[in-house]
């Protein structure tokens, strides 16, 4: 098993960087709608802390995955089986890696314009309030976890239709 990327296989940094923001989100999308829906309280505040810890980690995860796939090759994808077919698989994985991108930096933004100062990890920020704005990027925030979920939700349906129509196990790609 290779570490880096080839033209034709994912290497070990690849696998890992996948399966790790993967799992991440499946913890983080249903964290979010379980936050909205609690009264204030101790418990709140610690599940917002978690929320914004595990969201700041995947921005992060996904800046360095994104750094990394400058450096490396992407494997190539599979022989078309439509026309247009790589296209949408392409278009799929760009629109994953913004999606990510704009739920992170909005959720910070939101919390940054309601006049909280945020504990970026590595960094304290604070800027001058504007609650119009923190309406407007919570509003970003909410869309873009819908987009998420149906780009996450086609994204596996590939994978299932690939296997069930087409016989071809692509999982193994990036197993
Ligand atoms: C839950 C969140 C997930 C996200 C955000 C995600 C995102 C991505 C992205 C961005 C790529 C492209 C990697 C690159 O070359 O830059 C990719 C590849 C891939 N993912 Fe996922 N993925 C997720 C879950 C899954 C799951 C659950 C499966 C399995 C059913 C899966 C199967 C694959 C496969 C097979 C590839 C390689 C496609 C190919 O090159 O042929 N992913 N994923
Ligand atoms: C990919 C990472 C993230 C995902 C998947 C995510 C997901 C969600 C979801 C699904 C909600 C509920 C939305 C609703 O229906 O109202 C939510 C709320 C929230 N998110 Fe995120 N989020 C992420 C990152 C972040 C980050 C980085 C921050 C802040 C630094 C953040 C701050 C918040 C806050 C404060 C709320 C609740 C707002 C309120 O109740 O007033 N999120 N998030």
């Amino acid at each position: 098993m290779k570490l880096l990327n080839t033209l034709t296989e994912y290497g070990v940094f690849s696998k890992i960087f996948h399966w790790l923001s993967a799992a991440v989100l499946i913890i983080q999308i249903p964290l979010g709608f379980y936050l909205v829906d609690m009264d204030f309280s101790e418990k709140r505040i610690t599940v917002e802390n978690i929320h914004v810890t595990l969201g700041l980690s995947i921005l992060y995860l996904t800046i360095l995955r994104l750094i990394y796939k400058i450096f490396n090759p992407t494997p190539r994808l599979q022989n078309s089986i439509f026309i247009g077919q790589k296209l949408i698989a392409k278009l799929n994985h760009i629109l994953l890696y913004l999606s990510i991108l704009t739920i992170t930096t909005s959720g910070a933004l939101k919390k940054l314009y309601n006049g909280e100062e945020l504990d970026m990890l590595f960094f304290n920020l604070e800027i001058k309030d504007n609650f119009e704005l923190a309406e407007i990027f919570y509003e970003i925030h909410i869309i873009g976890n819908y987009t998420l979920i149906g780009l996450i939700t086609l994204h596996i349906s590939a994978v299932i239709i690939h296997k069930v129509l087409f016989k071809e196990n692509l999982l193994k790609r990036i197993l």
